[in-house]
């Protein structure tokens, strides 16, 4: 028996019986409700509306009701001749500072370039680090991971406002007592992490403060002297 040119191979018809033109794909079948052009229309109507209703989403009148439009001021960043700034205000070791910033300024820049607050460090600039740690309301922050917009109303404690060189804090006094640290570029957010730690729920031990302190790192590996000092420190805070 001659096989039917039109059925797809390894597919039998029913009963032995050829296929229809409209289910065998012929493309000049145009009649019946599941025929290809009626397939075809369809797919074509369902991707204009996809693409209608894209246009719509991505419309501009619709993104700038959305999104307040910054203040366009002179240029700060030396690349783009004009940088969109806004007004803000931070309250940094107990003093408010009016800004105005670049809304994509991080913490951390903004401390150290416009607040010239270098004790906090840009070690990774990814959160990796711990370097850049400062308080916001007593809590422990990674500066570089956060924007400065963010914290207006909040109280940002950098290692400048922790002490002073005639009266350390006793984590700073203790750093320098059990000399913990070498080159010395992870140990302002070394503190601040440590004085924040014992006030979380740090168990007593030296591994509780290695765990509790497991965010900043020391590539000269002075971990021993440091879990010494906070330990050391933490007699005198938490007396
Ligand atoms: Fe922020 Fe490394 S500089 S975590
Ligand atoms: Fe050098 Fe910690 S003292 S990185």
């Amino acid at each position: 028996m001659p096989s039917d040119p039109k059925r797809p191979e390894n597919v039998p018809a029913a009963n032995n019986q050829p296929l229809p033109d409209s289910a065998a794909g012929n493309p000049e079948d145009t009649s019946g409700p599941h025929g290809l052009l009626d397939h075809r229309l369809s797919r074509r109507s369902f991707l204009s509306q996809v693409g209608a209703a894209g246009v719509v989403a991505t419309a501009p009148p619709l993104l700038a009701a959305a999104v307040p439009e910054p203040t366009v001021t002179a240029a700060t960043d030396g690349h783009s001749g004009s940088v969109p700034t806004a007004p803000l205000t931070l309250n940094v070791n107990g003093q408010d500072h009016h800004l105005q910033l670049d809304p994509r300024t991080t913490l951390l820049d903004c401390l150290r370039e416009n607040l010239n607050l270098p004790g906090t460090k840009k070690g990774c600039d990814h959160g990796q680090c711990g370097a850049c740690t400062v308080h916001v309301n007593g809590r422990r922050v990674n500066s570089c991971l956060s924007l400065a917009m963010m914290h207006v109303g909040e109280r940002i404690t950098t290692i400048e406002g922790l002490g002073t060189p005639d009266k350390l804090h006793p984590m700073q006094a203790a750093f320098v007592e059990f000399d913990a640290y070498q080159c010395g570029y992870c140990t302002s957010g070394q503190i601040m992490s440590a004085v924040a730690a014992i006030k979380e729920t740090c168990g007593p031990s030296d591994e509780d403060v290695q765990h509790a302190m497991y965010g900043n790192i020391c590539r000269c590996g002075a971990y021993p002297n440091i879990v010494a000092a906070v330990q050391h420190a933490r007699k005198h805070v938490e007396s």
